[in-house]
């Protein structure tokens, strides 16, 4: 027996209903935010995240499944969305036609993470990107966007944290204090914060096990490094925000895992009383450098992606899905090898008119077939047996006000379209 790949998931029977009802719901909300879809390839050429998220991101440095393919070249499944949607704006010029470029995207994801509840190897993500203007009323825009998603689906345990990191000069000032301060006590750190001091040390901000450590709650904070540019358009990103009644936290040791984000980031916050409180549901920022250094015209970005299973796992938690459970407008019962041979030719016609109608293939006793009709709630069920075939009828009960009438073969479609439709 082979077993699945630890930290992935198989998703079957409601919780695929689910997956492709989130899709659904929100790819609908998104169209209406002016948003198109982008499918980009799984695999992509390694240096492109590595370049996009940092060489000493977390994503680049440990969690990227890479491999040289059968022609030795170094590529990889794609750790998150951001870096492949902005490859193909460049190579596919998206930027020619329109200042502003709005992408979403739904699909898989990979990162050699430990794997745990909210966390996988494999996971979806659905995500935004609005490319080629820098504004700070997109910015709110986008964060809009996603609080509008969440109000769709009923999701309200969460919140919105926000920063802003400023520019690259600001951030890198901001870096070198950093690095003086922790240096005094960086070994009563954990490891990574260790690791990180020389390589990222904005990263200790976030660090999730010293996170509560006085040393970190009272490092530095970036506003002081940052322009006034920054700073009053972080000010005009929060004023939208506040216009449009969007609650926030702002939490200046937000600074985010990944290299090309600058000046506004933000995260959503699940808030719950189990395994998942604390988990990013959402995540995203503002990228003015990345399309350029991946080679492409000087323009700015800002967008954000959800965890696809987070969010399944929320909504079920709170009993957010409607009834999905699959329901047939007609199961045919039939009585006899002949029921049955007629049956089929029955069911092609039902399903031609667009009914959703089953049939159990192996069985003929009355029980046995009750059993498939209860499991698809059908709303009729047809029942075909010697005396229906010799009259040329059929006999239908329903399930929604327990009647029964027989009804002549040739009427039956008829019929059916009256009471369903
Ligand atoms: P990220 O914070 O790395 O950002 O991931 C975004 C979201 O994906 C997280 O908030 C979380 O919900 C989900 N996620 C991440 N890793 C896992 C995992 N191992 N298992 C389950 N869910 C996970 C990005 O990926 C950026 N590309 C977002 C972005 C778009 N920024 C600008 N545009």
């Amino acid at each position: 027996m082979i077993n699945k790949i630890k930290g992935t998931i198989d998703f079957y029977n409601l919780e695929a209903i689910k997956y492709r009802y989130l899709e659904r719901k929100v790819t609908d909300v998104i169209k209406d935010f002016g948003f198109s879809e982008i499918i980009t390839p799984i695999i992509e050429s390694t240096e492109l995240f590595v370049r996009s998220t940092g060489e000493e991101s977390d994503i680049a440095a440990k969690e990227i499944y890479s491999f040289l393919d059968k022609g030795n070249r170094n590529v990889a499944l794609r750790p998150e969305g951001t870096a492949g949607v902005v490859r193909s704006y460049i190579e596919n010029k998206l930027y020619v036609n329109n200042n502003l470029t709005k992408l979403y995207y739904f699909g898989p994801m990979f990162r050699y993470e430990r794997p745990q509840a909210g966390r996988y190897r494999q996971f979806n993500q659905f995500g935004v990107e609005a490319i080629g203007v820098s504004s700070p009323l997109l910015d709110a825009d986008v964060i809009m966007s996603a609080v509008n998603i969440f109000k769709n689906l009923g999701i309200n345990n969460i919140k919105l944290v926000i920063n802003t990191i400023g520019d690259f000069a600001s951030r890198s000032l901001y870096s070198k204090e950093l690095q003086k301060y922790f240096s005094k006590d960086i070994k009563s750190l954990c490891s990574d914060c260790n690791r990180r001091l020389t390589t990222s040390p904005l990263r200790i901000l976030d660090c999730k096990i010293d996170k509560d450590n006085p040393l970190i709650l009272n490092a530095p904070k970036i506003n002081d490094f940052l322009t006034e540019e920054s700073n009053i358009y972080f000010e005009k990103v929060l004023e939208v925000l506040k216009t449009n009644n969007v609650k926030y936290e702002i939490n200046r040791n937000l600074v985010r895992g990944l290299d090309y984000y600058t000046d506004t980031v933000f995260e959503f916050i699940i808030e719950s009383d189990d395994q998942l409180d604390g988990l990013a549901i959402c995540a995203g920022g503002k990228y003015s450098d990345l399309v350029k250094s991946l080679g492409g015209p000087d323009l700015p970005g800002v967008g954000y992606a959800f965890g696809v299973e987070r969010i399944i796992a929320i909504m079920s938690e709170n009993n957010l899905f409607p009834n999905l459970e699959p329901v047939a407008d007609v199961v045919i019962i039939a009585l006899d090898d002949a029921a049955k041979l007629y049956s089929l030719k029955l069911i092609n016609t039902l399903r031609e008119n667009n009914f959703y109608a089953e049939i159990d293939y192996v069985n003929t006793t009355m029980k046995q077939q009750f059993k498939l009709s209860e499991r698809l709630n059908a709303k009729y069920l047809i029942i075909v047996g010697e005396e229906e075939l010799k009259n040329k009828t059929l006999t239908v009960k329903s399930s929604l006000d327990k009647t029964q009438e027989t009804i002549s073969e040739e009427n039956i479609i008829k019929y059916l379209k009256e009471k369903l439709k």
